[in-house]
């Protein structure tokens, strides 16, 4: 018998239970978990209240002995609740709440996030039928780097100012109503990105790939990245590159979002672009994504913990099911990731099983059941 793939299942907070129980019902029925070894781990809200640490150390060992992970969603909140919310014995020991996932892409260097973003024919809360976006977010550096002050230490500032004749204006001012957020790319991080992105493109049979940024003003970031595409895209047949501003962008997608395939931002942009692709195609319910690296993955559903929905069996599993999806395509199990898909896809045109979000009454196994019904036929 051949080798079992190792899957570290992390369902983590609040609606996440329900939806992993979803997908989990999907991957049996498509036959996927006679080929593979479940590992289910802990992560999330209830970790930090005990532990102190919402990905705990064993978790960490767990993923290190996967061959990817399905994970869910989390619940975090701010710094001030979160410091209240610990066990007695672990409060005022300048315990910090550091987001897991934030913290799990930066671990496994998953410098991917993919985030497709097609429309199924039949869901009511498509913008238009005829949309297959899929984006390329920057998943390590970039705005979201973490490298902040507030205020500003009196070095930082004489360093920029000594440095930079644009920062003149700042002389003098008082450091403590000055607060200073970097966004740093490295060619390294810019180059693997888009490649991804092309190569994606290629493989997929989209003819463009659209870079969104803004060189004409963030000149050296952004201007770092379009300058690397078209380096990049020479090594591409038959791709055409597209640039187009993030502002405009978030107009085109508005107005004309079938014209667009592949998309390709920095972290920050990514994020943003990445919300609006996803509610022309239904929105959270429906929005999936994978933290991809070169060696190992995390697929993910892009909604939260939605805590009002907490053990309701009320909310949309789809993101979750078609994130599994995802997994079963990186792993390379094509077959099985298509049926999952064409499950979905006949549920929805179908109409006859719709949650909440959908504007129908059916529960989160209702639908799941439909889904497995169609992989079973
Ligand atoms: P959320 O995504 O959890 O929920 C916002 C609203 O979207 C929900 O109240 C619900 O109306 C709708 N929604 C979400 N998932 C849905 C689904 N599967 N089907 C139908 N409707 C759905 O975002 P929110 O309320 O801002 O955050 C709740 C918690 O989740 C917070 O603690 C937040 O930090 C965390 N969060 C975690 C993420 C992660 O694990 N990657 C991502 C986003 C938020
Ligand atoms: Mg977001």
């Amino acid at each position: 018998m051949s080798k079992k793939y190792k899957i570290a299942v992390l369902p983590g907070d609040g609606i996440g239970k329900d939806v992993t129980d979803a997908a989990m019902k999907a991957l049996d029925a498509v036959g996927f978990s006679e080929l593979a070894e479940y590992k289910w781990g802990d992560i999330g809200w209830e970790f930090w209240c005990k532990e102190g640490d919402a990905l705990p150390e064993r978790t960490i060992e767990l993923l290190k002995q996967s061959d990817c992970c399905l994970f869910s969603a989390i619940t975090s909140k701010p710094k001030e609740e979160a410091e209240k919310e610990l066990i007695p014995e672990l409060q005022g020991k300048d315990l910090i709440y550091f987001s897991p996932i934030v913290r799990l892409r930066q671990l496994f260097d998953l410098y991917v996030n993919l985030r497709p973003c097609k429309a199924y024919p039949g869901n009511p809360l498509n913008y238009r039928d005829d949309l297959d976006l899929v984006v390329f977010r920057e998943n390590t550096e970039g705005l979201y780097v973490g490298i902040e002050w507030h205020p500003v230490p009196e070095g930082v500032m004489k360093t920029i100012i000594e440095n930079h004749p644009k920062a003149k204006r700042f002389e003098g001012a008082n450091l403590n109503d000055v607060a200073i957020s970097t966004r740093i790319f490295t060619r390294k991080g810019v180059k693997r990105i888009l490649k991804a992105s092309m190569d994606y493109a290629r493989d997929f049979g989209y003819p463009t790939v659209t870079v969104v940024e803004k060189p004409n003003v963030i000149r050296e970031t952004s201007g770092l990245m379009i300058r690397e595409a078209r380096k990049l895209v020479q090594e591409y047949n038959n791709l055409e590159l597209w640039e187009t501003n993030i502002d405009a962008m978030a107009m085109w997608l508005v107005k004309n979002p079938q014209n667009y395939g592949v998309l390709v931002a920095s972290n920050m942009f990514g994020d943003i672009v990445s919300d609006l692709c996803a509610q022309l195609i239904g929105g959270l319910g429906f929005a999936c994504s994978g933290n991809i690296g070169d060696n190992f993955a995390v697929f993910e559903p892009t909604h939260g913990s939605a805590p009002k929905y907490i053990g309701m069996n009320k909310v949309n599993p789809i993101a979750q099911i078609l994130a599994a999806k995802m997994m079963l395509d990186w792993l390379g199990e094509k077959e099985m990731a298509k049926k999952i898909e064409e499950a979905v896809a006949t549920v929805i045109l179908e109409g006859k099983v719709r949650t909440y979000d959908m504007g129908g009454s059916s529960t989160t196994s209702e639908m799941a059941d439909a889904i497995c019904e169609k992989l079973k036929a």
